[in-house]
């Protein structure tokens, strides 16, 4: 258990710090950031887990039991700042080729994360969800996901959102699927068909699009996350590893961010 985390917990505990003040007194200590131009979602691709394990002469799953700890932190930092939507890619759809042993591995995270921290984020008013296909997901996975989904519903501060069992591709076909079947019975006129429609049939539809995406460990690709909803979002890559991946990197992510001009296609 990381003993900054939960100290970070109880004193907003402590303090009845809302979202907002806990941003204003992160301003307060000395970060350089500016408080009006923090990123609303942020969508992260935690990568490197096995290589930061390599290096160490670790089993590629000690990476990601030590990723766990990076989430909490991030977690921590990004509800500091006043981040409304942290948006983690845990696991794709492609990771199912990986060898079973860690596979099963990853799918007992989830449970002995929220087993350590369910109660300290649904005190700090953290709301989790999950963007995926729950089929295939063992139960035990999907029913310690479930219940923080629902014991967190109605928490109103930072959306903690797990993309699990995840696929972009797999979900903008879901989601011309069901538009299809909308138009088969003749609900919908296909030539009536807009950006907003299609937007609303993927798993994202109760988020807003990222604008920021950080992805770690040196990777430049998005392999086949929100394909879609990245249309506009300003991207951000680092070498460093997810297990090794810090607030002040975090930091530097947002500071980044808040130099660029987001354009749209405009001027
Ligand atoms: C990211 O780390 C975690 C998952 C994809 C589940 P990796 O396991 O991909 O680590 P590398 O990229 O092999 O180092
Ligand atoms: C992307 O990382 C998936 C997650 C971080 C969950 P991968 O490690 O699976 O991506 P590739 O295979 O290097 O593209
Ligand atoms: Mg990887």
């Amino acid at each position: 258990m990381n003993r900054f985390f939960n100290g970070w917990f109880r004193k907003k505990q402590q303090d009845g710090m809302t979202t907002m003040a806990a941003a204003s007194e992160s301003s307060r200590e000395g970060n350089d950031l500016s408080s009006d131009n923090v990123p609303r979602h942020v969508a992260i691709i935690m990568d490197g887990n096995g290589r930061w394990a390599k290096a160490r002469g670790l089993p590629r799953v000690a990476g990601h039991h030590n990723g766990m700890k990076t989430v909490k932190r991030i977690t921590k930092a990004a509800d500091r700042l006043g981040v409304r939507y942290l948006t983690l890619y845990a696991f794709s759809t492609e990771n199912w080729k990986r060898p079973k042993a860690e596979i099963e591995f990853i799918m007992k995270l989830p449970q002995e994360f929220l087993s350590l921290e369910l109660d300290e984020l649904i005190r700090n008013n953290v709301q989790v969800r999950m963007m995926g296909v729950k089929d295939l997901l063992p139960d035990f996975t999907l029913s310690a996901v479930e219940e923080a989904v629902r014991r967190t519903a109605d928490n109103t501060g930072l959306v903690l959102n797990f993309a699990l069992n995840y696929g972009s591709r797999m979900e903008m076909v879901e989601s011309a699927r069901k538009l299809a079947r909308q138009a088969a019975k003749g609900e919908l006129d296909p030539d009536a068909i807009s950006e907003a429609d299609f937007g609303a049939g993927l798993l994202s539809s109760d988020l807003p699009d990222p604008d920021l995406l950080i992805r770690t460990s040196g990777e430049l690709r998005l392999s086949n996350f929100m394909l879609w909803q990245l249309a506009y979002s300003e991207f951000w890559f680092t070498d460093v590893h997810w297990p090794e991946f810090t607030e002040d990197h975090f930091h530097e992510a947002i500071r980044e961010y808040q130099r660029r001009a987001r354009r749209y296609g405009g001027l």
